[in-house]
């Protein structure tokens, strides 16, 4: 089995060939895609026929389940979830905000594993944005107001009671969020930060689960968070994943936001999730 991988020509991202993903992978195998999973951040293996046990095997490969709250796993499962939604589906897309897979936890996951099924003909993109780029490139002034600093995470605005997926979300969405007042809690995390297995320096987080900055009250730290967000959002960072069915995407949560967008209204999407625990 030789494996092909062809970088994607945008700011992280390359593409997988060479190997079947449906049989259980040998440790030079393993070893050779988590290097490119650290080189190139995000990596998509087109053509894979999975079945829910071999996405689970997979993903088994590169560490423990993570902990994924706030979501119920599928069926029989408890490490899958569905990334769903109908053709008639009118509820705000889910996961749209940029974002680190699950920020706010103590250990949040290094990395998130997702198999499309049901891929719309158009739209439904899900857009990467290189954190280590992005702080590479940041102007000085900037870097210097959030060097030092650590930043507040909670998924309250998302997971609580009264957050977006909350209460009033309560209608035709097909995905089954638990909102919970588990929500409100907060993780301490540095803004910049080096990858645990790379040492490479980059941010970590944005304004949505960073809900704001130690010792920095709100109405200095939110404009902050703002312009950082502008600045690691930029479209200069970006890789733009295009799905195809029987995709598996995997990408590093510690170098990267993500976030997914719509333009797919009147076609179902669904795809199965796993996260990887950092180690
Ligand atoms: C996610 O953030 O896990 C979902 C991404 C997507 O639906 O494109």
């Amino acid at each position: 089995m030789t494996l092909l991988i062809t970088p994607s020509g945008q700011a992280c991202g390359a593409t997988v060939t060479g190997v079947d993903l449906s049989r259980p992978l040998d440790a030079a195998s393993v070893k050779a895609i988590r290097a490119a999973w650290l080189e190139h951040h995000v990596l998509a293996f087109p053509d894979q026929v999975l079945s829910d046990d071999d996405l689970e095997r997979y993903t088994r490969c590169f560490g423990d389940f993570g902990e994924d709250p706030f979501i119920a796993p599928i069926e029989g499962r408890q490490h899958v979830i569905a990334v769903e939604r109908r053709a008639d589906e009118t509820s705000s897309l889910f996961a749209e905000t940029w974002h680190s897979d699950w920020s706010f936890q103590a250990r949040p996951p290094a990395g998130t594993c997702l198999y499309g099924i049901t891929i719309p003909p158009v739209g439904g993109d899900t857009l990467f944005a290189n954190q280590h780029a992005a702080l590479a490139a940041m102007p000085d002034t900037l870097r210097r107001r959030i060097d030092g600093r650590i930043a507040i995470h909670s998924a309250r605005r998302a997971y609580a009671p009264d957050g977006l997926y909350g209460a009033s979300d309560r209608k035709g969405r097909s995905m089954v969020i638990r909102p919970s007042k588990d929500a409100e809690h907060t993780q301490r995390h540095p803004l910049i930060r080096r990858h645990p297995e790379s040492g490479r320096e980059g941010l970590f987080g944005c304004f949505g689960y960073i809900i704001g900055i130690e010792d920095m009250i709100e109405a200095e730290a939110v404009p902050l968070l703002m312009e950082l967000y502008q600045w690691q959002s930029r479209e200069a960072f970006w890789y733009r994943h295009r799905w195809q069915p029987n995709m598996l995407v995997m990408w590093d949560n510690r170098s990267l936001l993500h976030a997914a967008t719509g333009g797919y209204a009147g076609h179902h999407r669904l795809l199965h999730r796993t996260t990887i625990a950092a180690a």
